[in-house]
C-alpha cells in the first residue's frame, strides 16, 4: 500500500447483501470503489454482532485492492493474528476498547499490517496525539459504533485539530457513519481523505444491478472534491 493524501471511497459492506459478500466487494470495486470497508462487530463493545476472522478471509479473494477492518471488538489483542492471516491490509482499533491501545497498534503493525486507531464520537482528537508516529490511519466515528444507516454527527472541530497534528506524518484521516454526498464536503474540507459509506452507497443497488453503486460512489467523491455531480 502507497501513501497519498488524495480522496478514497471505502465502502461498508454492512449495507451490503449478507449472502453475496463476495460479488457485493467485486460489484463495489468494479463501480469505482478505492477500499472495501469491513465492520467486524462483537455484541460487547458495541450491541451489534456482524461477522469475525472467518468470513474476512473469505471475501479477501474477491477484494482486488485494499481490505480495511475496523475491528469493534474488546478485547481486541487475542484476534489480531486472526484477522491478519485472514488477509486485512489495515486493522483499525478502537481506543476504547482497552487500556493498551499502543501494546494493540505494535501487535498489529508486528503482524505486518497497517495500524488504525478509531475514536468514538465524545473522546477527543488528544487521545491519539502519542501514538501519531505508531499508526496509519485515524477513524473518525461520526456515529456511535454498532448500526449503518445512523444521522451523521458534525465533528468538523475534531478533524481538523487531527490533520493539524498529524503534520506530515503519513497517517489518514478516515471518517465513518453517515457519510454520503452532502456530508461529505464537511469532513473533505476538514481534512479527511478516507470516507467510509455504507447505505449512500449500496441503496438503490443490488448485485444483478450494480450501477447505481457507480453513481452513489461518483456522488460521493464529487461532492468531497467540489465538483458537485
Ligand atoms: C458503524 C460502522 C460503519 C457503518 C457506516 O458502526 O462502523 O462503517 O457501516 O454506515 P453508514 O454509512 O450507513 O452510516
Ligand atoms: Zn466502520
Amino acid at each position: 500500500m502507497t501513501f497519498d493524501r488524495s480522496i478514497k471511497i471505502a465502502p461498508s459492506i454492512l449495507a451490503a447483501d449478507f449472502a453475496n459478500f463476495g460479488a457485493e466487494c467485486a460489484a463495489a470495486e468494479a463501480e469505482g470503489a478505492d477500499w472495501i470497508h469491513v465492520d467486524v462487530m462483537d455484541g460487547h463493545f458495541v450491541p451489534n454482532i456482524s461477522f469475525g476472522p472467518s468470513t474476512c478471509a473469505a471475501i479477501r479473494p474477491h477484494i482486488k485492492g485494499v481490505m480495511d477492518v475496523h475491528l469493534m471488538i474488546a478485547p481486541v489483542d487475542p484476534y489480531i493474528d486472526a484477522f491478519a492471516d485472514a488477509g486485512a491490509d489495515i486493522l483499525t482499533a478502537h481506543i476504547e476498547a482497552g487500556p493498551h491501545i499502543h501494546r494493540t497498534v505494535q501487535a498489529i503493525r508486528g503482524a505486518d499490517v497497517k495500524a488504525g486507531v478509531a475514536l468514538n464520537p465524545g473522546t477527543p482528537a488528544s487521545a491519539v496525539e502519542d501514538l501519531l508516529d505508531s499508526i496509519d490511519l485515524i477513524c473518525v466515528m461520526t456515529v456511535n459504533p454498532g448500526f449503518g444507516g445512523q444521522k451523521f454527527i458534525d465533528l468538523t472541530a475534531k478533524i481538523r485539530a487531527l490533520r493539524k497534528m498529524i503534520g506530515d506524518r503519513p497517517v489518514h484521516i478516515e471518517i465513518d457513519g453517515g457519510v454520503d454526498a452532502t456530508t461529505a464536503p464537511l469532513v473533505a474540507k476538514a481534512g479527511a481523505d478516507v470516507l467510509v459509506a455504507g447505505s449512500a452507497v449500496f441503496r438503490g443497488g443490488s448485485v444483478t444491478n450494480p450501477a447505481p453503486y457507480g453513481e452513489n460512489i461518483r456522488a460521493i467523491r464529487a461532492a468531497a472534491m467540489g465538483t458537485y455531480a
